[in-house]
């Protein structure tokens, strides 16, 4: 069977965001963030206060760091050395759910055991040790509300997390209370921040002239410097910086893929943005697009963006890879040129998500410009579609280009991996140091 042309054609449409639409996706991204910065009921983006600034880079000591912002958890034992130095000392990393072992984020589970599983994974990184004093950083990457940089509490999960009786909590206490269940009661959370905040601090605890960090993962999210926001309980320089949870962006106009998943999710009518750009989301509007194209509206094919990435990385002249991925989800052995569409169908996807990303970061290159030049400047970005979706970087570079034209030789992205620890450890310096 080979696919219909039209309706492939048209669905390619869906998925394509032409110059003068980004432009206007840029422009209202801007006006959202403008109107919340006036008052944020009216913004569909939470906008949420960080309680710290950018670090003066002369942060030092050790620091343990959690990062929890997705299914996989890491602790590190960090050294900071000041200008942009540190050393990792020790590493601990578990998922959060094993296939018919565990799983601590579905509605089965319960804080208690979420909480319990991390402060075991804490105890392995201080190797047992209950006497040592040890501040701890902790990166909660999910929409939370705080007056201060410890008392984060959750809003809402996203991320199809479900794990019960965190929502509403400050996930500091809970782990408070898990330590202390364990016989931990050296170990202090000092500091709660979102993964965007970590990034953004992490890379310009290292590079200078870095306003604005984003993460492009499983899930979506930026934040940036604000140099009018000041506030006493904030630590460190430049004003504050805001977790956007810019995932939750609403005002685009979604097309049929994204409407129908966005009713079947976890949580429908939340995270619009996030569940068109991020890794959680586009494998499922990857399978049912496929779908659609098969005549099988409703399947699942249970196609993951790894299986996108895959796809598109095979260059090969008879696809043989491609459609091996595809007979393994889709259960049907497809002509070379019907998996030929499918792999430009990939492409589709993901440029369509780098292009919505770079349109964001052009928001807040603007906003942070005013009325003036566009400043020399970096934009950090930590994740696994950033670092290793083909297509995405440069699909961003190609669409801030488009957008800022010769002003875009002052921005750029770089990747700062594995900025979710290492910020967190500066914000548990900043708090402690002052
Ligand atoms: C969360 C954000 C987070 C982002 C990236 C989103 O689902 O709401 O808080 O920054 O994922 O991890």
């Amino acid at each position: 069977m080979a696919f219909n042309q039209e309706q492939f054609k048209d669905i390619i449409a869906e998925f394509t965001i032409g110059g003068e639409r980004l432009h206007e996706i840029a422009a209202t991204f801007r006006q959202d963030l403008q109107l919340g910065l006036r008052d944020v009921t009216q913004s569909s983006m939470r906008m949420l206060k960080s309680y710290v600034g950018l670090p003066s880079g002369k942060e030092t000591g050790e620091y343990l760091a959690l990062d929890f912002g997705g299914t996989n958890i890491r602790v590190f034992k960090i050294r900071l050395d000041g200008d942009g130095k540190f050393e990792i000392l020790k590493r601990v990393g578990r998922p959060l759910i094993v296939p018919g072992e565990y799983n601590y984020i579905s509605k089965d589970a319960t804080a208690e055991q979420m909480f319990g599983f991390i402060a075991e994974m804490i105890d392995d990184a201080i190797d047992g040790d209950h006497e040592t004093k040890f501040y701890l950083g902790h990166t909660f990457s999910f929409p939370s509300t705080q007056d201060n940089l410890y008392n984060a509490r959750l809003i809402i999960w996203t991320k199809e997390f479900a794990t019960q009786g965190v929502e509403g909590e400050v996930a500091n206490d809970l782990l408070v209370e898990a330590l202390k269940r364990r016989g931990v009661n050296n170990v202090e959370p000092v500091a709660v921040l979102n993964d965007t905040v970590a990034v953004l601090l992490s890379a310009a605890y290292k590079t200078p002239e870095t306003f604005i960090g984003s993460i492009y993962a499983t899930g979506h999210n930026t934040c940036y410097l604000e140099p009018s926001i000041h506030d006493a309980n904030c630590f460190g320089e430049g004003g504050m910086i805001l977790n956007l949870e810019c995932g939750n962006f609403s005002k685009l106009v979604p097309n049929r893929f994204d409407r129908e998943y966005d009713e079947k999710s976890e949580k429908p009518g939340e995270q619009r943005f996030e569940k068109m750009v991020s890794g959680r989301y586009m494998g499922e509007l990857f399978g049912m697009a496929i779908a659609e194209l098969l005549g099988e509206k409703g399947k699942n094919y249970d196609l993951t963006s790894v299986d996108m990435s895959a796809i598109i990385l095979d260059e090969s002249e008879n696809l043989g890879k491609a459609t091996d991925i595809i007979m393994a989800k889709v259960g049907h052995e497809l002509e070379r040129d019907d998996v030929a569409k499918i792999r430009e169908l990939a492409s589709a996807i993901v440029i369509r998500s780098a292009r919505l990303v770079a349109a964001s970061f052009v928001a807040l290159v603007w906003q942070r410009a005013g009325s003036g030049k566009i400043q020399k400047q970096h934009v950090a970005v930590d994740g696994s579609v950033y670092e290793k979706m083909p297509l995405a970087k440069e699909n961003i570079t190609k669409a801030i280009s488009e957008l800022l034209g010769e002003d875009a030789a002052n921005v750029d992205t770089i990747l700062d991996n594995g900025g979710s620890g290492l910020g967190a450890a500066i914000a548990a310096a900043m708090a402690v140091q002052k």
